[in-house]
């Protein structure tokens, strides 16, 4: 029987030519997460990536087996629900690693070097050139990693090529495991905190990462250190960042946001920080060709597993 692949996001053309070859294919890159229960219908394979795939979505569909996240968290999809219902559900590990490391390395430049304020001020006509005064330097810094994962990896590996020293809070890690990548772990986000010149977050979003970073953990921060979230915007009560970043100097960079995609720059609390190192992108850090490219090739692999034997690659980039 032909299998019936739905896919509810844009994702690299080969890989939507490969899928055609392996069934029939219903290409909805527009479809917005009220219309897919009603869009899903007896599709076997749902392949998505930002949309939110929930428990309606998954009571609807009438005959889904298996659905496929074309990215790295799955958060955006109700495992739960698709477990009670006998779906499988798999991501694409790593595919994105080095394209969200490379956005956290030009993050930390660009927070300490204040780079999009002294583009602001030239492309304004003001040579600003004894204006800028804040940058601490990376080379023998302190970065802390939360959560060693390929992103964090990646980030670490990158960070040592700059010189900078690596320190890591990740509970699921040993010291042992630690040392072959020259990083040493930290027991407590608190103590991370406190001796970090750079945060930066990789930890996957659910109830126990919900807000980890708060006032209090804000508030233990090196003065002037700078925070760097391209995980998920649900593990950061934004709502305390201005205030932070005024009383200690924090300089910030963020690709991601509670309540993604609804953005109201009116209402975003981050208006009122023009006179702060604010660096903010909207979640593109998986956005790279590269990334694009190998994503594609993991969902195409998965897919072809699943119609030919019932079974889900190992999969996962070293
Ligand atoms: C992911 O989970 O893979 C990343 O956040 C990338 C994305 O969703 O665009």
């Amino acid at each position: 029987m032909t299998c019936k692949i739905f896919i509810a996001n844009p994702i690299a053309e080969f890989a939507i030519q490969e899928l055609k070859e392996l069934g029939e294919v219903n290409y909805q890159p527009s479809v917005n997460v009220d219309d897919l229960p009603n869009q899903i219908g007896d599709s076997n394979i749902l392949i998505v990536r930002s949309i939110h795939v929930t428990s309606e979505t998954i009571t609807k569909a009438k005959d889904l087996q298996l659905i496929i996240r074309a990215g790295a968290g799955c958060d955006s999809i109700d495992i739960k629900k698709a477990t009670e219902k006998g779906i499988f559900v798999c991501n694409c590990p790593g595919t994105n690693s080095n394209a969200v490391a490379e956005l956290v390395i030009g993050f930390m430049i660009c927070a300490d070097r204040e780079i999009p304020q002294t583009t602001e001020k030239l492309k304004e006509g003001i040579w600003c050139k004894n204006k800028f005064k804040n940058a601490i330097g990376l080379y023998g810094r302190n970065i802390g990693i939360v959560s060693l994962g390929f992103i964090g990896k990646c980030v670490a590996k990158a960070a040592k090529g700059l010189g900078m020293n690596v320190y890591a809070y990740d509970t699921r890690k040993s010291q042992e495991v630690m040392n072959q990548w020259g990083i040493t772990k930290i027991e407590t986000l608190s103590e991370l905190v406190q001796i970090s010149d750079v945060v930066t977050v990789h930890i996957v979003s659910n109830e126990q990462t919900k807000h980890m970073f708060n006032e209090e953990i804000f508030k233990q921060f090196k003065d002037g250190a700078i925070f760097i979230n391209t995980a998920r915007g649900e593990i950061v009560d934004q709502s305390c960042l201005p205030k932070i970043v005024k009383e200690k100097g924090l300089k910030i960079a963020l690709d991601v946001y509670e309540n993604e995609p609804s953005w109201h720059s009116e209402e975003f609390p981050y208006t009122e920080l023009s006179a702060h190192s604010v660096c903010l992108s909207p979640h593109i850090g998986a956005i790279t060709d590269q990334s694009e490219e190998a994503t594609g090739r993991m969902t195409v692999e998965i897919a072809k597993s699943w119609i030919s034997e019932k079974k889900l690659p190992m999969i996962g980039i070293k």
